[in-house]
């Protein structure tokens, strides 16, 4: 938890303490650090440097567009999924020709869209996909550069919500029918082989996934690489990070608390990859989401209620699920730290929020200090997979953002007025 961390008891980002960013701009409330932004992108980028290699960071992990200026600022290209996405990088000042566009139901007016801003590659999940993007090239008179993302059918010990890349998943195509599907999209007029995809899951903490499945799918891309002119393979993203207490160790940053032992880091995943990625003489491609923005980021929230009831003693705070939904619909872990570290026994709590919903909740008989109306709180690790699942169910606006640099801290993103979300809605006219 690199940039998040005590100063005496209080919470700072950085050079910032986290309560008066509460105070100044409200709650619930993102905050990211650009310092751990950056630093997680040089990681990478540093642990990649011996090979020919570029990072496209997948904007679906966290897309405001101060995030994602940090990062084009860093020289990362961006892993879009729609062309909503690829015009956010465009509203950033990101460059498309740096992007790589996934997916499985790319529509023809994403592709045209994809196709005239110049994107390096589409990766591609089906056949069906392939074809249609060759007839709307050849509408548009272009060539469209193109990678199969294979699936490489070894699983990765993940989340069921979040693994990708075996034959029980919707990505991708399978293994043993990629040789035959290059065969035929080469014959198509307006269709470039630039490359080869591939991408196992997420949040993925060991690197024997991630061996396994280049150590498969490698000799494939050599017999590709040898019959077509490719530029690329793409090992895409999935690096795990650390969700578990950092902070409540004591240690100053997630790379060296005990929770962070063992983990795969930037270091071990390329010491393993590199030697069997330098051989094949091709660029590398990665698009990381939650190793670069997960720990850069958390959501500061405010308690309005202590409840307890015969058997729980409920937290109930001004965040809800519609805010960040990991907890609710993966079961995922987030530390809870206080903004002001309180003393005394700890308390097994539930810590909830307002929504209708008892799956609305961040945790549940978690040991925590003795807290009140009023107390201020922080999800850590809530930069990727948070803001960007929001919703304004229950009608709750979505939490404003904020960037810190230093002793510097700025709204990224205003917070949405209760009017705004139900703006373009209709009375009917026969209900008038
Ligand atoms: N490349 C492709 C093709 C992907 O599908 C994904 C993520 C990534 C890269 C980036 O993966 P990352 O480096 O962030 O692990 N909402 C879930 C995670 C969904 C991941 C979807 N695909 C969560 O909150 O855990």
């Amino acid at each position: 938890m690199h940039d998040f961390r005590y100063v005496g008891n209080q919470l700072f980002c950085e050079g910032v303490s986290v309560d008066s960013l509460a105070r100044k701009f409200g709650t619930p409330l993102y905050v990211y650090s650009q310092h751990t932004l950056e630093d997680h992108f040089k990681k990478l980028d540093t642990a990649l440097a011996s090979l020919d290699h570029h990072i496209c960071f997948a904007m679906k992990a966290n897309s405001n567009l101060s995030v994602m200026r940090v990062l084009a600022n860093c020289g990362s290209g961006f892993d879009v999924v729609s062309a909503g996405e690829l015009q956010r990088v465009i509203a950033a000042g990101g460059d498309p020709k740096k992007c790589v566009f996934a997916g499985v139901a790319k529509s023809e007016a994403e592709i045209e869209f994809a196709l005239r801003k110049g994107i390096y590659s589409f990766n591609c999940e089906s056949e069906p996909e392939i074809v249609r993007i060759n007839k709307v090239a050849a509408r548009l008179k272009k060539i469209a550069p193109i990678a199969v993302r294979v699936n490489p059918n070894v699983a990765a010990k993940t989340h069921a919500k979040i693994t990708t890349g075996t034959y029980e998943n919707k990505f991708g195509i399978a293994f043993e029918e990629v040789e035959a599907i290059y065969a035929r999209a080469n014959k198509l007029k307006n269709i470039q082989l630039r490359g080869v995809q591939m991408h196992i899951g997420s949040q993925i903490t060991e690197t024997t996934p991630f061996e396994l499945s280049v150590k498969k799918v490698l000799p494939l891309v050599q017999q590709l690489k040898a019959k077509y002119a490719l530029e690329f393979f793409s090992i895409g993203g999935g690096l795990g990070i650390v969700y578990e207490p950092a902070l409540a160790s004591g240690a100053t940053s997630w790379w060296n608390s005990p929770a962070a032992k063992g983990i795969m880091t930037p270091a071990t995943y390329a010491a393993k990859l590199l030697p069997l990625l330098q051989p094949l003489g091709l660029k590398i491609l990665m698009e990381p989401g939650r190793f670069i923005v997960g720990n850069a980021g958390a959501l500061v929230t405010k308690v309005e209620y202590v409840k307890r009831t015969g058997k729980k003693n409920f937290v109930i705070v001004d965040a809800a699920m519609n805010d960040l939904i990991r907890p609710a619909f993966y079961d995922a872990y987030h530390e809870i730290v206080p903004l002001k570290k309180k003393g005394g026994a700890p308390i097994s709590s539930d810590v909830v929020g307002g929504v209708c919903e008892s799956g609305d909740y961040f945790c549940k008989d978690r040991p925590l200090a003795k807290l009140g109306e009023g107390d201020t709180l922080a999800l850590l690790s809530a930069g990727a997979y948070g803001f960007v699942m929001a919703s304004t169910y229950n009608t709750r606006p979505l939490a404003a953002e904020v960037l810190v640099s230093g002793k510097n801290a700025g709204v990224v993103r205003e917070r949405q007025k209760v009017v705004e979300i139900w703006k373009g809605e209709k009375v009917a006219a026969w209900l008038k």
